[in-house]
């Protein structure tokens, strides 16, 4: 890509992000999703930051406003009614003061602000507001291995697909066939009146993701219950090397504000988070994967959830095995990376989390890679993700085939990644 490309690209980036800025937080896109969600606004921040830190800085802090009391930080703050996205407050029924959702979503949180704080210009902004963040960020981690790992395992169960972000992976269908459907109150899908139904989950995903929704409901949303009582209990590497990348990554923030016992406390969940691990391994993937707490064995499903644990900081040998991976799903399709792998032959290239190259996880991909000395991988990707946006645009997803744009248009969170490998590209050359 030329020069003139990238700047265009650039400033047409900050146009998404703006046109998506309701003031003190950001919406992904308008239509599809009209609220504030959880890890698009911390990956958000990151974008924002490089055109105004105070911004992001309040981006992350809207979201952790909304916290709730035990410590979970919900995966929708609902922050103005708005008809146009189901599932809605009316069907959530948290009580929450301004509604939010009742589960959670990765903890990219940890990430973003020590990024945040370390490449800032205004230092003392940074450290004012890191230090604000430290022990909302620290209470949440702590709310995940209490309520998520009852059993002192060291990894975190999701009770619900859309806590791992990926919704409708592959990785969730034996387990969801466990899930009723019978009994749910009647419904109207939004989501597919904004986005190609053919790109969305399935009636069948759906009907089991408002199950849980209201079987959760029925237990009040009290955490201390939920997991125990789930039919649902999946453990995702991709997911929990997120929490282990960000309780070491808030243990190195803790360290340079000068609180031990945060630092002390998060170093021990991630060194604890990346032994455990290594039990989700898959020789003949080259991969990891996820495991199914309730029957207790590995689901033989090679989709990216299992590429993600690079950025959580797993052994050498592992990085290197997951980046001849990539390089092996790079001859099969035109776009890195696939969220599935495409030689299984599950793979729909065009079905959100079934197949299709994602920017966000590109991003933590790449960042991973390179700190394993893959360099010419995570050049590879960041390349893959520039062509992709040259090519179609600001899109919520891409088909890796043939780089069609899928999903919502206009992405907030897309374009923030854009504006990171832009400016690292920058700062690199
Ligand atoms: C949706 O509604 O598609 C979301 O992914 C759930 O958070």
């Amino acid at each position: 890509m030329n020069g003139l490309d990238a700047s265009k690209i650039y400033d047409h980036a900050i146009e998404v992000l703006k046109e998506n800025d309701l003031g003190s937080y950001t919406v992904p896109t308008r239509g599809l999703y009209p609220f504030q969600w959880n890890w698009d606004s911390c990956l958000t921040a990151l974008g924002q930051s490089h055109y105004d830190e105070a911004r992001a800085w309040t981006e992350i802090e809207t979201l952790f406003a909304h916290q709730w009391p035990d410590g979970m930080v919900p995966h929708i703050v609902f922050h103005v009614w708005n008809d146009g996205y189901f599932p809605g407050p009316d069907v959530w029924q948290t009580g929450r003061p301004t509604p939010t959702s009742g589960i959670t979503q990765p903890p990219v949180a940890a990430f973003a602000v020590r990024r945040l704080f370390e490449r800032a210009r205004d230092k003392e902004l940074a450290a004012r507001h890191a230090r604000a963040l430290l022990p909302k960020i620290d209470a949440w981690h702590s709310w995940f291995y209490a309520n998520r790992d009852p059993h002192g395992e060291g990894l975190v169960a999701i009770l619900h697909p859309w806590e791992s972000g990926r919704d409708n992976s592959i990785d969730w269908d034996e387990a969801f066939e466990r899930v009723p459907s019978e009994g749910i109150d009647p419904y109207t899908r939004r989501d597919t009146q904004h986005a190609d139904p053919a790109h969305r989950p399935t009636k069948a995903q759906y009907d089991r993701y408002l199950w849980l929704v209201q079987h959760f409901r029925a237990l009040g949303w009290d955490n201390s219950r939920l997991h125990d009582a789930s039919p649902f209990q999946v453990i995702d590497p991709g997911f929990n090397a997120i929490l282990i990348r960000g309780c070491a990554d808030l243990a190195s923030l803790a360290e340079a504000l000068d609180e031990p016992v945060i630092a002390q406390a998060n170093r021990a969940r991630s060194e604890m988070g990346r032994a455990a691990l290594e039990g989700l391994w898959s020789e003949r993937h080259g991969q990891y994967l996820c495991l199914d707490r309730t029957t207790g064995a590995l689901i033989d499903s090679p989709s990216i959830g299992g590429i993600l644990p690079v950025f959580g900081g797993v052994p050498r040998d592992r990085a290197r095995a997951i980046a001849r991976s990539i390089e092996r799903q790079a001859a099969g399709v035109r776009f890195l990376v696939p969220s599935h792998d495409p030689a299984d032959p599950r793979f729909e290239a065009k079905r959100y989390w079934r197949g299709p190259a994602w920017l966000v996880m590109n991003y933590m991909i790449a960042d991973g890679l390179r700190s394993v000395g893959e360099a010419d991988v995570a050049a590879h990707i960041v390349r893959s993700s520039l062509e992709l946006i040259a090519q179609s645009g600001f899109a919520e997803y891409y088909d890796p085939l043939t780089g069609e744009a899928c999903g919502g248009g206009r992405f907030t969170w897309t374009a923030a990644m854009v504006i990171e490998f832009l400016r690292q590209a920058e700062s690199q050359s």
